[in-house]
């Protein structure tokens, strides 16, 4: 069962979850400032779930790249969308700074 840490928490999550669920779960801050209130759930088009994922998730699809490489976030910025990544090994997340949290040079 892969472990994600998180804000200093250890979640147990099954292999395959998804990791915007998991994190919500266990009542993480996955969003930034009002981005709580204001984002898609989970539908890959908002933006504001992108996290630094270090560990093994499932390969980026169509939408996520497309999200990705639109502004605010930068193409080759290194981040995941939580939503529309399942888990497949241990993790080690972590929210950037920025509405989006798309500032991966703070
Ligand atoms: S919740 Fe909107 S892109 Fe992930």
């Amino acid at each position: 069962m892969p472990s994600i840490i998180y804000q200093g928490k250890r979640i147990q999550v099954r292999v395959g979850a998804n990791l915007r669920r998991a994190l919500l779960k266990t009542r993480c801050d996955l969003y930034n400032e009002e981005a709580r209130l204001l984002n898609c759930r989970g539908n890959g088009m908002c933006g504001t779930c992108a996290v630094r994922v270090e560990g093994e998730v499932s390969p980026m699809a169509e939408r996520e790249r497309r999200r990705l490489g639109f502004w605010p976030h930068k193409k080759d910025s290194g981040l995941r969308l939580a939503c529309q990544c399942e888990v497949l090994g241990d993790l080690k997340v972590t929210k950037m700074p920025g509405f989006w949290g798309q500032k991966t040079d703070e």
